[in-house]
Order: C-alpha cells, then structure tokens, then sequence
C-alpha cells in the first residue's frame, strides 16, 4: 500500500511516525509532499519516507493520498492536484470543515474519507472519527481504520454531520479538559501549593481518575456518588459548581463548538 501524506505539519508527521512505527507501512512505501523546498528538506531529515516538493512527481501511484493541510490552504492544494487524482485513489482528508462534497467536487474523484483525529494522536492516544463515501470498499474502510488506529482509538460514523458533532466533543475535546485542570491548577496555587506541586496533583489527578474509569464498568455518575459522602468536602464543592451550572456550561461550550464546526462547512 503506497501512502502520500500531504502537508507534513504537527498531523502529517504524527502520521507518518505513527505508520512506520506500527511496521504498518515501510519508508520505501511512503512519501510525503510539501510545498516549500525548506520543508522538504527539514522533513527529509526525519528519514521517514520520501519527501517530494510538486506534486506530478508523487500523487500518480499512490494509493491513498492523506490531505494534512490548513483547511484555508485547501483551495490552493486542489489547483495543484488538477487532474492528477485518478478515480481509484482513495482519499482521506482530515481537514477540519472541509465538506466531502467540496472534496469531491475540487478533486473530481469519488473515493473519498473524511476524519476528525484530535491532539493526543500524537502519542497514540488520539480519538479519531470517521466517514466515508459509498465507493469506499469495505477493504479500502479497514485498511484506512488500520492507518488512523497507529494514532490511538477510531470511530466510523455513518452521517457526515456526526463528524462536525466529534469535532465538538474529541476534536475541541482536549481543551476542555485543559481548561479545567488550568482551574483547578488555579485553585491549589491560591491555597498555597507550588505551581510545580499543583501540576503534579492535578494532572495525577485527571490521569488517575480517568484510567480509574476506563478499567470499570461504573458511570461517572456512579464514580462522583462513591467520591462524594452526604455532608462532605466533594459534596461542598459540587455545591459550589451550582445547580448544574458548570455542567451546563460545558454542554454549551460542545454545542457551540459543533454550531460553529457545521457554519465553517458550509
Ligand atoms: N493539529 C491537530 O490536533 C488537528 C486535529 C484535528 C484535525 N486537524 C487538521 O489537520 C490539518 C493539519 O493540521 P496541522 O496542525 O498538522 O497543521 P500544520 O502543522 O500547519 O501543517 C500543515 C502543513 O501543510 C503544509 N502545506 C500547506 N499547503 C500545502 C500544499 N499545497 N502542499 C503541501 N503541503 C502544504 C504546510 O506547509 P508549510 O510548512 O510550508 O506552511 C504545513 O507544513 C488541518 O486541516 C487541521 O484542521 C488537526
């Protein structure tokens, strides 16, 4: 299987690192194509495939074409892929907002995969959803949810606007969590801990909790009623969140991160 990434940014190197990693893909097998003759050789020392700067000279024979670019450079890069796409070649954008109609129609080809991933891909702990075309073969759908799996844990979803709704939650996801431990962080730093100490507590905390819940089988609603005793410190502080005002807030936050994912599509 032939892969061209392009665009080796923060995701198409993740990418990249994560195939030849995974034994899943050789260097001899991948290319990845940049747009500026710095980026080819800054990417060329990474010895993960064979970099290429136009791309006449890599998209015919590939298999699957892997588009890491801004979605505001797309329009660019479709003009440079004009006529080269053939219509076996299968396409995986993972470019956020960009629609597989508009894929399609700038590409001219029908084989078309559109995928959320998020940060944690970068160690293998990403979350990735995604969809595909009807002329996607069901061995074509494997070998790309093969590809994505290098980077962590995936997701198909039949409707295209489940992936403005991941984008909302796995996408922005990370910076959700962030921004609580960054409050939380806050609070222990204005109770006196070092920010040294108060990172250390927090994020134990996040990582703690979290694999906690991964290894049950309890709800998290479960987990906060086995912290919280009736009169207690977790109690207390539940309180204080509100009558499910942080909740809510959160829910809003997703909600509006996915509004504005379906208004950047269109
Ligand atoms: N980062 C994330 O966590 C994340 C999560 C979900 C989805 N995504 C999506 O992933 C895509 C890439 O994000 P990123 O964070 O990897 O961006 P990035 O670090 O900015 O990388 C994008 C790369 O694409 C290159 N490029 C632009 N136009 C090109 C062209 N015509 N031909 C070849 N290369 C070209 C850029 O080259 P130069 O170096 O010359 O500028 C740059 O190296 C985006 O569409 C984003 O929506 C990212």
């Amino acid at each position: 299987m032939k892969i061209l990434i392009i665009g080796g940014g923060n995701m198409g190197l993740t990418y990249a690192r994560s195939f030849v990693r995974a034994h899943i893909t050789s260097r001899l097998d991948l290319r990845l194509l940049a747009r500026s003759p710095e980026r080819v050789s800054a990417l060329s020392a990474h010895d993960i495939g064979t970099v290429w700067g136009r791309p006449g000279e890599c998209v015919p024979g590939a298999d699957i074409l892997i588009l890491a670019v801004k979605p505001q450079d797309s329009p660019a890069l479709f003009e440079t892929l004009q006529g080269l796409v053939q219509p076996q070649q299968v396409v995986l954008s993972i470019m956020a907002g960009v629609r597989i109609a508009t894929l399609r129609e700038a590409l001219g080809t029908p084989k078309i995969i559109r995928a959320m991933p998020n940060l944690p891909a970068q160690i293998g702990m990403g979350m990735t959803a995604f969809t595909s075309t009807d002329e996607v073969s069901r061995a074509e759908l494997v070998q790309v949810q093969n590809l994505l799996s290098t980077t962590g844990k995936t997701v198909y979803v039949e409707e295209e606007s489940a992936i403005d709704a991941a984008t909302a939650v796995s996408g922005s996801g990370p910076a959700y969590v962030y921004y609580c431990m960054d409050a939380l962080m806050s609070a222990a730093t204005q109770m006196g801990f070092s920010s040294a100490e108060a990172e250390l507590l927090v994020s134990q905390t996040f990582r703690g909790a979290v694999e906690l819940y991964s290894q049950s089988g309890l709800s998290c609603t479960d987990w906060i009623a086995k912290v919280a005793s009736k009169g207690g410190t977790t109690e207390a502080a539940l309180g204080a969140f509100g009558a499910g005002q942080v909740r809510e807030g959160l829910m809003a936050g997703a909600r509006a991160a996915r509004d504005r994912a379906e208004e950047l599509g269109k």
